[in-house]
């Protein structure tokens, strides 16, 4: 194969500080002090409006990594059957590694999704996991890269893909193959044509396809995935040039990450591995073809590993081999007793307490008055729930509404996940904290943009932070209806630890 140039960088959400700061003072003002915003759940905002705001999210992420250096960790990874299990019904590694990120990466690190599915099936299996919102999204095996939750499309590389490129070619040579099935009109995109071929023909197909779109002076990349999916991309495609071509976009802008860690399973994962610098996993239950050009190609990089764990198990092994920083996750905690001195920040605290609350629905923690007690503790008294319907309560009749809803989600199929928090220091001694919490019960998910602050006034470390003020609102796109489970926002997890663990928690 050869090996393509990659261009320049032709876009970025680089953003000067001046900007940046004037949009997280503007978010604040938005989310906790204006009643006629946009955000205000009685009225309905602008399209206008929330798509500058939404688009500007991407830019506030990045941007907070250019204010504080570099990612910490750049973690690339593709997604069915390495960070998504699909055999994990529960979807427990997935879970954990939700949470691990959330609390330990997620303000100064950068998350990269780099799957084979088409964004159409990218956003369909978003609706169905529980899954976590990534800063940058790259779609149809390394042909669409997209930045930010509006997924802002990245047009210096559809330019520089278009060269050398041309799809009428590719369907008129490949329509003389009977071996191939055309996948459905969704997966086929500018840059990728996608068909299904059987194992037994994959390697003689791609050969003889190979030699007829070079006669016709095309230069393609022909990818076997899965031991079942043949796709054909513009040579300078792929999931492991599409990286090469961000870690020149963040080295252009000062921020190569320290670490980056790329994550897959299947044929198409192969070209991450050979990125220079870059360490990876191969996640346990990896296909035949990966494991099979592993062992042709990068046999003797210490920097790849074979996990011994399944999907994102795997990824969390990773992290711990390689020393890239926290590797236990919230979810695995069973004493928090033990944690909470080392733990203790604002994303610890909002993942941790909705761990509990999760727990506290499905019956996994015992229905002590002993919990009631602390979470109110850490409410403050004059602190206000705002719930998405406009309903104002105070924070501790929420924790008492908590007690209706012990276990109803007791042997169900019932998750509780945050995304995208992000911290920002009010002052001294106070904490913004902006997140999205997700709950799915069984394959319904809703989601409600969540603004917490919480403060450390007065109290030392050991007794934890208090909540002052909850601001929820739907997130656009989510049923409003039957929705009443954002009443139980909480109190705090610290509360659980200074209790202690009885018998049957965790
Ligand atoms: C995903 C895509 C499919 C592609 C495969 C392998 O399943 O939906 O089009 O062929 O990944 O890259
Ligand atoms: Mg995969």
């Amino acid at each position: 194969m050869k090996k393509a140039s990659v261009q320049e960088p032709k876009f970025w959400c680089a953003e000067p500080i001046e900007t940046q700061l004037l949009w997280r003072v503007l978010l604040f003002l938005v989310f906790l002090h204006l009643p006629s915003s946009p955000f205000h759940p009685q009225s309905t905002p602008p399209p206008h409006f929330l798509s500058t705001v939404f688009a500007s999210e991407a830019s506030i992420k990045i941007t907070m990594n250019q204010l504080s250096g570099a990612a910490r960790l750049m973690i690339v990874s593709d997604l069915d059957h390495t960070m998504v299990d699909h055999h994990d019904s529960e979807n427990l590694s997935l879970l954990r590694f939700n949470a691990l990120w959330e609390s330990n990466y997620r303000h100064n690190s950068l998350l990269v999704f780099s799957t084979g599915r088409s964004p159409t099936l990218y956003k369909q299996l978003r609706k169905e996991k529980p899954m976590l919102t990534p800063d940058i999204t790259i779609t149809s095996v390394g042909t669409e890269i997209t930045y930010g939750n509006s997924m802002v499309p990245d047009d210096g590389w559809v330019e520089f893909l278009n060269q050398k490129w041309d799809k009428n070619i590719v369907s008129e040579e490949t329509s003389k193959f009977p071996e191939l099935t055309l996948q459905s009109e969704t997966e086929q995109r500018p840059h990728k044509v996608s068909f299904y071929v059987q194992k037994d023909k994959a390697q003689d197909v791609m050969k003889a396809l190979s030699a007829c779109l070079e006669a016709r002076g095309l230069d393609v990349k022909i990818i076997y995935s899965g031991g079942m999916d043949l796709d054909i991309l513009p040579q300078g495609a792929g999931k492991g040039q599409a990286l090469a071509y961000l870690l020149k976009k963040l080295k252009a802008t000062d921020k190569l990450p320290n670490n980056t860690l790329a994550c897959g399973d299947s044929g198409n994962d192969a070209e991450l591995f050979s990125i220079p610098d870059v360490y990876g996993v191969m996640v346990s239950n990896a296909q035949e073809e990966l494991l099979h050009w592993h062992a042709a190609n990068a046999k003797d990089n210490p920097k790849i590993i074979h996990a011994t764990e399944r999907c994102a198990a795997g990824i969390i092994q990773a992290i711990g081999h390689f020393h890239l920083g926290p590797s236990t996750s919230p979810r695995d905690v069973t004493d928090l007793m033990d944690s909470k001195m080392e733990k203790f920040d604002p994303s610890y605290e909002v993942v941790r307490f909705y761990l509990f609350y999760e727990r506290w629905r499905r019956a996994e923690v015992e229905n002590s008055e002993l919990y009631m007690a602390n979470l109110k503790a850490v409410c403050c008294a004059s602190g206000v729930f705002v719930h998405p319907s406009g309903i104002e309560q105070p924070l501790c009749d929420c924790v008492n509404s908590l007690r209706t809803c012990y276990g109803d989600k007791q042997g169900k199929q019932f998750w509780v996940w945050v995304d995208q928090v992000l911290p920002a220091q009010i002052d001294s001694h106070s904490w913004l904290v902006k997140f999205k919490k997700w709950e799915q019960s069984g394959d319904k998910q809703q989601c409600c943009l969540t603004t917490v602050v919480l403060s450390s006034k007065d109290a030392s470390v050991e007794e934890g932070l208090t909540w002052m003020h909850v601001h929820q609102t739907w997130l656009d796109g989510t049923d409003h209806n039957n929705q009443t489970t954002c009443l139980y926002f909480g109190g705090s997890a610290t509360a659980m630890a200074e209790i202690g663990r009885p018998a049957s928690f965790y």
